[in-house]
């Protein structure tokens, strides 16, 4: 069908991209941006039917006992033990349960932020949702430094925190977190084997520290209702990114959500070269068919979004 056929020429590759990126499939303008509540409240019922944010953010205390083996989300066939460690951070109740927000900002890690200037205006955002423990120090004109919530994926402690081969690394980690208090720390440890030893190194850090953060492990349904959603509405992802997830997660807390930070394309509309990251020379990695995400078709759906005041979807300058 006709969605699939553009999803498709999409992802292929990125000079198709940069050529559809002067097409109106992109076009979105910010100005006489308004919400459309109703569509907002059609959206957070329609999403209720697949997933309940408030309860599938994480898993609780009383889900597991130490020793339990489950299966990994995305590999059926592997299993994982419930550390006394891990099951001592699982939360007692949702990290989320009872909270609303007027207006949240999803920050995703596009180079599209740098020279935005938009630290203010996200920082002035009731809520704000950030995505695997990107830094923000030392870029917080551009993205602000309020986190209420970040995401971690367990392949961050190779990434950016150098394996915790020597003690600074440990350090750095430990001030990063320490930095977010006793924001929501959200680490999707059930999704595929590989990173459980990170998880184990990061748990046993948080503990040793004694640190304040609130951890948070997405329930083990979270991942396929949440692609369920997006299939049902003919987006049709593979699995969704952490960005899009953190949306659809939204949708429940934030009567307006303000997406910044979200730009999967190597230039911007005038042609001009775009990190994938703000903060780091990671290469682009999602237009090849082997890559778990659909990035441009997220964003494509986003803007669709934008268009109808669903959500305001910033990709320029905040003035
Ligand atoms: N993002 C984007 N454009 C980019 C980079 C990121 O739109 N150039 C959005 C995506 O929704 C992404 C989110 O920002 O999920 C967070 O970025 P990142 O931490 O880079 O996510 P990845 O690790 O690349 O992917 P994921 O965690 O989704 O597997």
């Amino acid at each position: 069908d006709g969605e699939l056929c553009l999803s498709r020429s999409l992802v292929n590759s990125s000079d198709k991209i940069i050529r559809k990126a002067g097409s109106s499939i992109f076009q979105h303008s910010v100005e006489g941006w308004k919400i459309n509540s109703s569509l907002v409240l059609e959206i957070r019922k329609n999403i209720l039917r697949f997933l309940d944010a408030e309860r599938d953010v994480s898993v609780v205390k009383s889900s597991f006992k130490p020793g339990d083996v489950i299966h990994y989300v995305l590999d059926r066939r592997r299993t994982l033990n419930i550390s006394q460690d891990l099951h001592s951070l699982l939360p007692e109740v949702s990290p989320m349960k009872n909270r609303r927000f007027k207006t949240c900002a999803v920050v995703g890690n596009s180079g599209i932020l740098l020279d935005s200037e938009c630290g203010k205006e996200i920082d002035s955002h009731n809520f704000v949702i950030r995505c695997n423990l990107a830094p923000v120090v030392e870029f917080a004109a551009d993205v602000g430094t309020k986190s209420d919530f970040i995401t971690m994926n367990p392949s961050v402690v190779q990434r950016a925190f150098g394996g915790f081969r020597n003690e600074s690394d440990r350090e750095k980690f430990v001030h990063r977190l320490s930095m977010l208090n006793d924001s929501v720390l959200w680490i999707p440890a059930f999704m595929v084997k590989g990173g459980e030893k990170h998880v184990e190194w990061v748990n046993a850090l948080i503990l040793k520290n004694k640190l304040k953060v609130r951890t948070a492990y997405p329930s083990l349904r979270l991942i396929h209702a949440v692609r369920g959603y997006w299939l049902t509405n003919k987006v049709p992802i593979k699995r969704p990114s952490t960005g899009l997830l953190m949306y659809t997660l939204a949708t429940r807390f934030c009567d307006e959500i303000h997406l910044y930070g979200f730009w999967p394309f190597p230039k911007d509309l005038n042609g001009k070269a775009v990190k994938y990251h703000y903060y780091d020379d990671l290469k682009y990695r999602y237009f090849s068919n082997a890559s778990p995400h659909r990035m441009p078709l997220e964003f494509k759906t986003l803007n669709v979004l934008h268009n109808r005041g669903a959500l305001k979807l910033t990709t320029g300058k905040c003035i």
